[in-house]
């Protein structure tokens, strides 16, 4: 029987989940147009994983050579290899310039020209005249700490105009109304142990991604995925979740993230015979063809054995000819990340790398807006009333198939400012929030109970590393029907071992063992959805390389996959249709074509 909880309740205008630069720009955004908004998070704002990004925020402010954000557009609709929406791929990169110029007057410390303007360098996949071009400086950076500069802004304009947050508390699960709609969520404060009911008009998931489902990421601990569990928990599903992106250099071993900065500035790659092989395999981007490109090239390399290292298994990384002038000016972080996590002086000597995972392009489907969306076969853009997502938590989908690095901090202030925009129109302030009866919420105190007394035989941390090496196996950047069978065969298995758990302290204050069996839930609904996904569609695409179909396939497979994940594991997927048209009439829907660097 479940224990007795009480229940502290709150009602606000808007709860938004998560204190990353999302979920911060979102909260910022509500506050600033005069709603009553509560932002909640598992950790302290400033040490969500924003923090991590290195390179820059894409823009084509053109400080450092002509740029358009058409051009933007034209190479975030290939980088995705036409999975993306081009509606909203319009939205975000016309947005773009105006969301930089905000970021800087908001007081982001970007580097600057000689001339004083942003300081952009140039990123994998971002190029001149629709493609045709040179690689084009469109990443506006702060040194190698733009995610910090960014976040850090952010949290102090929240505090500014004064709003509110509920710091160390975990978010259980969704509370659902009969009619579908969502009305706030359940959330466990780590630090006095007291349970606390959120109910509002809005509730907005800004939870990142869930990379930690994975052996080796260069996902913070803390990205596990708790936004789209509990979306999965409430019934809805999560969008093209297969496509999980590698990035090229991660420090082999302990997969630190290395910016693609390094690359822009002049970095590259050599193999074992010393070749700075990309020229074979993007003669014309080279280092900077997009990372899904450079992520098989280097794995090609590894497996017809020119790696470098003892074992052959991995890649080198040349910064050491830029200087050190110029590395600790533009690259101070990575050289110093270098140092401790590879005992590499990046000014001397080349960093060892492997692609490693990063980024999740699928989440929670959601229109430009930020309105979650429950799709049907009638209705595929229909919206669940009450439920906004953003960030990587979400799907919009700007990054279809295959991100391009900076598109994440772009997604993240110009999709948190369009969801504080669309709450500020559809929230009504005078509006009395529905106010919760006897058993509101009381579903996700029964999971939390359940999983505080599991006396299984099986500790979390177990069945979390067995999930992460099946993951890391079974659906890496190679795929085949072979290893994705067996993937979906291993996490099913894996998924039952959730019955078994045992958690072995019961306390409620700073329960680590709790909050961890808490993600593990979390991810390993990601990580079914992934897997499944992953099988179920016979192409290659973007960051699904399939070496069964190797080709992309229009015809069939120009579609968003839908996984559903039940109460008992089970998934069932289902797709729903691409936007082939634009936002606007000032540019032409993309034709899909053969995507060459
Ligand atoms: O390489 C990087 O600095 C990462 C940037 C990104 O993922 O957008």
């Amino acid at each position: 029987m479940t224990e007795n909880y009480e229940i502290i309740d709150h009602v606000h205008d808007v709860i938004v989940v998560g204190a990353g630069g999302a979920g911060l720009r979102a909260t910022l955004g509500m506050t600033a147009a005069g709603l009553d908004t509560a932002c909640i998070t598992k950790v302290f704002p400033t040490r969500s994983h924003t923090v991590a990004a290195q390179g820059g925020v894409g823009a084509a402010l053109g400080n450092m050579q002509e740029d358009s954000w058409q051009w933007h557009m034209f190479d975030t609709v290939k980088g995705a290899d036409w999975l993306g929406d081009q509606d909203a791929i319009e939205y975000m990169c016309r947005e773009a310039v105006p969301a930089i110029y905000e970021l800087e007057h908001f007081g982001v410390p970007f580097s600057r020209t000689e001339e004083g303007k942003i300081y952009q360098r140039p990123f994998g996949g971002h190029m001149s005249d629709f493609g045709e071009g040179a690689p084009v400086g469109r990443a506006a950076a702060a040194a190698d700490r733009t995610g910090h500069a960014i976040l850090h802004t952010l949290y102090q304009q929240c505090l500014k105009h004064n709003a509110e947050f509920y710091i160390e508390y975990f978010a259980i699960d969704l509370i659902m109304d009969d009619d579908g709609s969502c009305r706030g969520v359940m959330a466990w404060n780590l630090a006095d142990g007291t349970i606390h009911r959120f109910l509002g008009h809005q509730t907005v998931m800004a939870t990142g991604g869930y990379g930690r489902s994975y052996f080796s990421c260069t996902s913070a601990h803390t990205c596990t995925g708790d936004g789209n569990g509990m979306v999965l928990r409430a019934g809805l599903p999560m969008q093209d979740m297969e496509f999980v992106q590698f990035h090229p250099t991660g420090i082999y071993g302990s997969g630190c993230l290395i910016t693609e900065g390094a690359r822009g500035e002049g970095g590259y790659l050599t193999n074992s015979e010393g070749e700075a092989f990309m020229e074979r395999y993007a003669p014309s981007a080279k280092d900077l063809a997009s990372r899904d490109v450079v992520s098989r090239s280097m794995t090609v390399e590894i497996r017809e054995n020119r790696g470098v290292g003892a074992d052959n298994d991995h890649i080198y990384l040349h910064l050491e000819h830029l200087g050190a002038e110029v590395l600790h000016k533009q690259l101070p972080g990575i050289t110093e990340t270098a140092k401790i996590f590879s005992g590499v002086d990046a000014t001397k000597e080349p960093i060892p790398v492997l692609p490693t995972v990063h980024y999740n392009m699928g989440g929670i489907p959601t229109n430009y807006h930020g309105e979650a969306l429950r799709p049907t076969a009638d209705d595929p853009e229909a919206i669940c009333p009450g439920l906004m997502a953003i960030g990587e938590a979400a799907c919009v989908s700007v990054h279809g198939a295959n991100r391009l690095g900076t598109n994440s901090l772009l997604d993240i202030v110009v999709f948190g400012r369009a969801a504080a925009i669309r709450a500020s129109e559809t929230v009504d302030k005078n509006k009395t929030v529905k106010p919760a009866d006897g058993n509101t919420g009381e579903a996700a105190i029964a999971r939390l109970d359940k999983l505080r007394h599991a006396k299984g035989g099986q500790s979390t941390a177990d069945v979390r590393l067995g999930m992460q090496r099946i993951m890391q196996n079974n659906a890496a950047v190679f795929r085949t029907s072979e290893v994705l069978k067996e993937g979906v065969s291993l996490i099913d298995d894996a998924a039952k071992n959730l019955s078994d758990l045992n958690v072995a302290d019961q306390s409620l204050i700073w329960n680590s063992d709790l909050v961890e069996t808490l993600e593990l839930e979390n991810l390993m609904a990601c990580a079914k959805a992934t897997m499944h996904g992953a099988e179920a569609r016979h192409e290659s695409r973007g960051a699904h390389a399939h070496e069964d179909y190797p080709d992309r396939d229009d015809e069939n497979w120009m579609k968003h996959t839908l996984a559903s994940v039940d109460d008992d594991w089970n998934v069932k997927l289902d797709y729903r249709p691409v936007h082939e048209y634009t936002l606007t009439d000032e540019v032409e829907y993309i034709t899909p074509r053969a995507r060459v660097y």
